[in-house]
């Protein structure tokens, strides 16, 4: 009998080169590229066709690969049409999930995998990662507004993926701080090695699904407060806080109840994840920028920071990428429900790369399992029962 391991932890399930992690020394790579040199110098465009492509692009290439997202930014009217039957008291996550999913309905034909020879099409594969990704970002922005009642805010070509999104939201130009606090944001969470919701991208993928469900899949997946859906619940949580002098007592009463603590733990990192200390030091300097003064919630995340170390850290148990990104989201006039979105669009990048890598060499996953059930036994008839 094979052994069983719980969350297959540590289970290899698959062979990758697109991104690794270093989780004692809190090191992520992107194509061996690290992660905060990325943050610091790429963009989202370009770190999207690094983990896409495996090489960073040239600038013509680049331009390119812009042009190609930008082209691809509009929805087909009847998409709107069908969110505006989503009732608008629904999580934004399902309903991304739904819209995706639509998606390979609305756009028939070729965005059907069909034969192994598909796998080898990387012009297939490319296009539909394109139009993939640069609509992503148009349907999370368009619910905002169809939810409140409003005509959604049509994307514009002049600005660059982080600038647009940003314009989609809020309809103003956007501030270049945020844009590009928006644009680091993307790049740190566009891709992580395989975790739950790039699992379920490459499951659905090895099906040769379409890639618009592969990606509905990993877009369900992430939802979860144990994975995206944790930024969310980091907010609330803080609020719930309320001040930075009630960190101690509140903390020391949920860990006696042995209750989660968002944004706070991981797999695979034993020592604070390299995102959160670059969103936090993003965060840092945004607050600088504006005046020096902290928010409040900054203040209380940074004393449950101080907190928990002394609690949880002997468990290498840190805070990871959620715990400060919903306070630079926060900052730009995001709506709570729709950080885990935003997650999304970003990591829509890696879980496409995921895709690609998985139809390259592609096997149908089918997994054993450690049956504990009866073993054969003889039907009794519902009268006997
Ligand atoms: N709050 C309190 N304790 C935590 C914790 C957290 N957020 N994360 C881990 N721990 C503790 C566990 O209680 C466990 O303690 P024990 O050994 O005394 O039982 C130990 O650390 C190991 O945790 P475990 O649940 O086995 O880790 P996992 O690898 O199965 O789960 C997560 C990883 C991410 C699901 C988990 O850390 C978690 O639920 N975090 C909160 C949700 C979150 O922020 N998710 C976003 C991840 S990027």
């Amino acid at each position: 009998m094979s052994e069983y391991l719980p969350g297959l932890e540590g289970v290899p399930a698959t062979k990758s080169n697109i991104s690794d992690l270093d989780g004692k020394r809190g090191i992520l790579t992107y194509r061996g590229y690290r992660i905060a040199d990325l943050a610091r110098c790429s963009s989202f465009e370009e770190t999207a066709m690094l983990l896409l492509d495996g090489r960073l692009p040239t600038r013509k290439e680049l331009t390119e690969f812009d042009h190609q997202l930008r082209d691809n930014r509009r929805v087909k009217y009847n998409i709107r049409e069908m969110m505006k039957y989503l009732p608008e008291t629904g999580h934004p996550m399902e309903m991304l999930q739904s819209a995706i999913a639509a998606l390979s309905m609305f756009y028939p034909g070729d965005e059907c995998l069909t034969g192994s020879d598909v796998c080898e099409d990387l012009n297939y594969v490319h296009n539909m990662s394109v139009k993939i990704l640069a609509r992503m970002a148009t349907i999370v922005a368009m619910w905002e507004h169809l939810r409140n009642g409003y005509d959604p805010i049509e994307p514009r070509r002049d600005l660059t993926y982080a600038e647009n999104l940003l314009y989609m939201f809020n309809g103003e130009d956007p501030d270049p701080d945020y844009a590009r606090i928006m644009d680091a944001c993307l790049i740190l969470h566009a891709e992580h090695t395989i975790n739950a919701s790039t699992f379920a991208a490459l499951v659905a993928g090895s099906t040769l699904a379409s890639p618009y469900l592969v990606i509905a899949a990993a877009v369900g997946t992430l939802a979860g407060p144990l994975h995206g859906g944790a930024n969310q619940k980091v907010v609330q949580m803080l609020r719930e806080i309320g001040s930075p002098d009630r960190v101690e007592a509140w903390l020391d009463e949920q860990l006696e109840h042995k209750r989660k603590i968002w944004g706070f733990g991981h797999r695979e990192y034993k020592v604070k994840d390299p995102r959160a200390t670059i969103l936090q030091n993003m965060m840092m300097e945004l607050m600088e920028k504006r005046g020096g003064e902290v928010t409040p919630l900054f203040e209380i995340a940074l004393a449950l920071e101080k907190a928990a170390e002394q609690r949880l850290g002997a468990k290498g148990v840190y805070p990871n990428v959620d715990f400060y990104s919903g306070l630079l989201y926060l900052q730009m006039g995001i709506p709570e429900d729709q950080f885990t979105s935003i997650f999304a669009v970003a990591r829509c990048a890696g879980w496409l790369a995921h895709w690609r890598e998985q139809l390259k060499d592609n096997r149908i996953f089918r997994p054993t399992q450690v049956y504990t059930g009866e073993q054969e036994r003889d039907y009794v008839p519902i009268d006997q029962r």
